[in-house]
């Protein structure tokens, strides 16, 4: 991987986070457990990982579980939490040597003790490590995020209120703060939904919905995306002619 040479393409985007659907669906296809096309989905997640880092993108956000997963049966979100732990226990250390910063965003308490230990062991592990950020949301919601953030603000001026509040403040309490803005939205799975991930991070974010489903999501496709975002005038509000003008 060439996680240290970042390039200075200034068309690549910094921050990329991606929806990752459609695992069920790729298990049904073939007759296999759903449970298949999530186990499928996490080498998808190694291809995405490397090609991210090859291209330069700063960081990589990867929706892995929603606060409104815990909905689906039992026996599935056992054995997503089962992936995740092996996950952290099998692949930490390659994502170490590769120079890749491991954080977790999202509400870690409700998942179990020793889960909780491994996102500590690994952010500590990965944490000075300088070429890709690779962010997992888990347990994360965009309105969670928004709260907790309000809550931290509140919690760090408790002698302010909230007609006080600004929306620069604001930012440097959601998740990323400390990260580029994702300039690039993937979802795989045919679906075109936000699903309230990083809802506020991502207001200026260019969307891109790609039919595949994300056990099938390979280098080519991570292309084909950050093509179609280099085809896009970004205009933040502003007329064609004002962004023109700035070149
Ligand atoms: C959506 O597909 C996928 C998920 C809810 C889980 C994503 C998890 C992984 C890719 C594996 C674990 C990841 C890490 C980082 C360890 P779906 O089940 O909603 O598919 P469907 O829409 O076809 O039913």
């Amino acid at each position: 991987m060439l996680l240290s040479q970042r390039q200075t393409n200034p068309n690549i985007p910094k921050h990329i986070a991606i929806i990752m659907d459609g695992n069920g669906r790729w298990a049904k296809q073939r007759f296999l457990p759903r449970f298949v096309g999530h186990q499928k989905g996490v080498n998808a997640v190694k291809r995405v990982v490397k090609r991210c880092g090859e291209i330069g993108v700063e960081s990589l956000t990867l929706f892995a579980f929603s606060t409104e997963n815990w909905k689906r049966p039992e026996e599935e979100v056992n054995k997503l939490m089962g992936l995740f732990l092996m996950a952290l226990q099998k692949e930490v250390s390659k994502l170490n040597d590769n120079n890749v910063r491991l954080r977790v965003i999202g509400d870690r308490s409700a998942f179990s003790e020793e889960i909780q230990a491994h996102i500590e062991k690994a952010e500590t592990l990965t944490a000075k490590n300088t070429a890709l950020t690779l962010n997992i949301a888990a347990n994360y919601g965009g309105r969670w995020d928004i709260v907790q953030a309000v809550k931290a603000w509140q919690a760090a001026h408790p002698d302010q209120s909230a007609a006080d509040l600004t929306e620069a403040e604001l930012s440097q309490y959601v998740c990323l703060a400390d990260q580029a803005v994702p300039d690039l939205l993937i979802r795989t799975g045919g679906e075109q939904r936000v699903s309230n991930f990083l809802i506020w991070q991502m207001a200026y974010a260019e969307l891109y919905f790609s039919d595949e489903l994300w056990p099938d999501f390979n280098e080519a496709s991570i292309d084909q995306a950050v093509a179609s975002f280099q085809s896009r005038e970004r205009r933040f509000g502003k007329t064609s002619e004002q962004v023109a003008s700035l070149c």
